[in-house]
């Protein structure tokens, strides 16, 4: 099986329990499919009796936001991305064996946004602001044996309420669970591990235990732990006494010898299962999986992995996946997550709420560190109805839950309370970050927390020193902001405050528009040039990356953004364009610097394109991002010299004049290579040469007219499930097949056979085609087609046409899952 798919399949192993209802054991079905949705504000629609029969009937996950067209008078302004929200309504009728009647049940909703409302059969289960946790309702005792409805309504039409796009409805999973009266409650496993060398490690297990029986119950508590190939690596087991209708928590030891660490390069991780035994019976069991690591905070050294000092390499990204909204199949991420790891990334932020959970299980497999953050508001709001409203009643509650649901996972190693929050520069803030860290501390010893501080060293309303010194990790916000901090970064702090550990959590990154290079944007010397790079954003970032990557003392960097994401933006711009990455997933040119600095497989990357019709003998700035030593420019064949840098630059170690590594007649202190070349079509290539020796050559070449569509996938053959895709990247190319980097092609996507087109985008922001439309033009050569099967095993035929160009086509098998998802069987309507 190929990485992508074991990864993927690994992803659905987590939450599949293959079995059927009659069985006694935990439960947990997946209750995507077959809802009835209503995008209008319906009077009486919670009542069992209702008729929904006119109502549209889809799969979940679901965003009705981004099927709709971009507005410029859309309530939500550009902070959603012009696009529309309002009140949806959801019903989904499925049927219970009458066994189910006498079980503990539960619905979760990973995530719905937002207010949203949940009746089971006419009954109010209750009423749940926040958009981005999931939550659960029990549903013991309301259910029928039969059919049974559950209906959502979803209210997402106060407006603004958000910065960045949230999408509307329920889109993220919903799953029903089902588990003896004495079971392991829902996040109830906490697995954490105190002591860890390469010789043994401690696991150290608390579960809590709810028991709904009208009597007390005594039970024993088995914990397995299993390595990855399914082999058992240790246990425990203990009673514990849990009176009626009442939890306990039992607590355990295992030590696992010769442990495979957990580690950002080698991801290993095991599975802790539970069980509880009531009589000599297995009655309930859930898996957990985990990592086996050490993770510590130094005030000199930074952030050390099982004894490593690891510099976080890492992005902030918002929640949606472009085309699709906030509705993304879990293949989407692993693909831009594979992007961003070919980058050299590490560390992600999840600015600013909780994630869907499956981002953090592909986090864990894929080894990526996550500073998980929960909130961008407290009490003082940026927009009239965001979380400010609800912070009073509901922070406690959501911040108790997000740990709960999140703190097995090994890639989460730093809590964020909140981003750009006022309170920091309020007098009395400190006491709204107190409980909050309390509470943090408390449910989760292990990890430290932070804030994204934008105001530290701010003129007039500067943080509070009450409130920095609360933090567990102080947290900068754009640290090269206040004056002198321009050059000096975190210095100042440092020398205040030797006792503080550090980390950028939000900091400058090299934005722009992929494949454009006109204009010259904020600060540029002139606007009228082509320009190779948005030059203020590579300088600041290049300045704040050799003073991160030096002072070991920085924790690491959390640039802004990894993605480009919807909203954010002034019309005509839908989307924010600070990602080295476009809304598709296409890197931009900076994509590159940070993989220059943070990678070292030879690479070269050159900008701008080499298309400039009518500009022959102009001069054109060109850019090369290298890790080579040096790299010399050719174009059609004539040199224009080698040029060499080195970072950092080797002092003498050990003697007087005697280097660890050759140091290179460096001809910048930049961190990129430049030449400013007259220019005349053709070929412009690199040449790039480490220790002497040629190790990556680069050729970019002028194109000619468009003349054909190319296609190609990114997986052939995928599995028959929803959140299984393949990506078709369009690129429009020239006869000899070289890609026409200016080309803006209209195109046709059709699918034929077993799937469907969820999106089409181009990266474009100023684009307002709806992105579930099936035509759009190119941009700057590339377009991106998400397809989907059927849920059936089978084949799909995806044809790109486009009027003028030779139409391109690509085939993508359809493969019966390796992992079946067990279904909520839904009622006939
Ligand atoms: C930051 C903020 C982010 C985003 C960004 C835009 O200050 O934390 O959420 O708004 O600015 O540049």
């Amino acid at each position: 099986m190929k990485p992508f798919l074991l990864l993927f399949t690994a992803i659905f192993l987590i939450p599949s329990n293959n079995t059927s209802f009659a069985q006694n054991s935990r439960q947990r079905l997946l209750m995507d499919k077959g809802w009835k949705f209503s995008q209008t504000d319906t009077v009486g629609a919670d009542k069992t009796a209702f008729s929904d029969n006119k109502w549209r009937t889809l799969d979940l996950p679901h965003d009705w936001s981004i099927e709709s067209a971009f507005v410029q008078n859309a309530p939500t302004g550009g902070g959603g991305g012009y696009l529309p929200t309002g009140i949806g309504w959801y019903r989904k009728r499925f049927n219970m064996p009458k066994s189910a009647l006498s079980k503990a049940v539960w619905i979760e909703f990973d995530g719905v946004y937002q207010n949203s409302d949940v009746w089971i059969n006419g009954h109010h289960l209750g009423h749940y602001p926040n958009g981005y946790m999931s939550f659960y309702y029990d549903l013991s005792g309301q259910l029928k044996s039969g059919e049974n409805i559950i209906t959502v309504r979803v209210d997402n039409s106060l407006q603004p309420n958000t910065r960045w796009y949230s999408g509307s409805g329920i889109y993220r999973h919903v799953w029903l669970s089902m588990a003896d009266p004495v079971h392991i409650a829902q996040w109830g496993t906490y697995v954490t591990t105190p002591k860890v060398d390469s010789a043994s490690a401690t696991v150290s297990i608390k579960t809590q235990i709810d028991n709904q029986h009208a009597a007390a119950k005594n039970v024993i508590i088995r914990s397995l732990v299993v390595d990855a190939t399914g082999k058992e690596v240790g246990r425990s087991e203990s009673p514990i006494g849990v009176a009626a209708k009442d939890s306990g928590v039992s607590d355990q030891k295992i030590t696992v010898t010769s442990p495979a660490l957990w580690s950002v390069e080698t991801p290993n991780m095991y599975n802790l299962r539970t069980q509880v035994i009531d009589r000599g019976k297995v009655v309930d069991e859930v898996t957990t999986p985990f990592g086996i690591r050490d993770i510590q905070y130094d005030a000199n050294k930074g952030f050390l992995l099982n004894g490593k000092r690891v510099k976080m390499n890492g992005v902030c990204l918002h929640h949606d996946a472009g085309s699709v909204g906030a509705a993304v199949p879990e293949a989407m991420w692993v693909r831009r997550l594979q992007i961003l790891k070919e980058m050299g990334c590490n560390a992600i932020r999840t600015s600013h709420n909780p994630v869907a959970p499956e981002f953090l299980d592909l986090c864990d497999r894929m080894g990526f560190l996550v500073q998980n953050e929960i909130f961008d508001v407290w009490k003082a709001g940026k927009v009239k109805y965001d979380y400010s409203v609800y912070f009073d009643k509901w922070s406690q509650h959501d911040l108790r839950k997000f740990i709960h649901r999140d703190r097995n996972h090994p890639s989460v190693v730093m809590w964020s309370a909140g981003n750009e929050i006022g309170e920091q520069s309020q007098p009395q803030g400190f006491n709204v970050l107190r409980p909050l860290i309390e509470t943090f501390h408390r449910e989760d010893p292990t990890r430290p927390v932070t804030t994204g501080n934008d105001h530290i060293a701010a003129d007039g309303r500067s943080a509070t020193p009450d409130f920095l010194k609360l933090l567990d990790i102080v947290g900068y916000n754009y640290v090269d902001r206040w004056r002198d901090r321009r050059e000096l970064f975190y210095d100042i702090d440092k020398r205040s405050h030797p006792e503080w550990k550090m980390v950028g959590t939000e900091n400058v990154s090299i934005s722009g528009v992929r494949g454009s290079y006109h204009g010259g944007g904020f600060g540029s010397v002139d606007s009228s040039q082509i320009r190779a790079a948005n030059m203020p954003g590579v300088i600041r970032a290049e300045q704040l990356w050799k003073f991160t990557s030096l002072h070991d003392y920085v924790i690491g960097d959390f640039m802004w953004t990894g993605i480009d994401y919807i909203g954010e933006a002034r019309w005509p711009a839908k989307n924010a364009s600070s990602g080295v990455i476009d809304l598709c997933g296409f890197p931009k040119d900076a994509y590159y610097f940070y993989q220059s600095q943070w990678t070292t497989k030879p690479m070269i990357h050159l900008a701008p394109h080499w298309n400039w019709r009518g500009k022959q003998g102009k001069v054109i700035p060109v850019m090369a991002y290298t890790n080579c030593d040096t790299v010399e420019l050719f174009l059609n064949g004539r040199s224009w010299g080698a040029k060499a840098m080195q970072f950092p630059r080797p002092g003498n170690s050990g003697a007087w004049n005697r280097y660890d590594v050759a140091p290179v007649g460096i001809t910048t202190a930049d961190l990129h290579l430049a030449w400013d070349v007259p220019y005349e079509p053709g070929v412009l290539k690199a040449i790039g040469r480490k220790g002497g020796k040629v190790v990556v050559e680069e050729v970019i070449h002028t194109s000619g007219a468009p003349a054909a569509i190319r296609v190609s996938v990114d997986r052939a053959t995928i599995e028959a499930q929803p959140g299984d895709v393949a990506h078709v990247t369009i690129k429009v190319v020239d006869a000899d097949g070289h890609v026409v980097p200016d080309a803006a092609e209209p195109v046709q996507v059709r699918v034929e056979g077993a799937g469907k087109l969820i999106g089409l985008d181009n990266g474009n922001p100023v684009d307002h085609t709806s992105m579930k439309s099936d035509q759009r033009n190119t941009f700057n050569g590339l377009a991106l087609a998400v397809i989907q099967s059927n849920n059936k095993a089978g084949s799909i035929r995806v044809n790109v046409n486009s009027s003028k160009l030779k139409g391109g086509s690509i085939t993508i098998t359809v493969n019966k899952p390796g992992v079946q998802i067990a279904e909520v069987q839904s009622s006939k309507q």
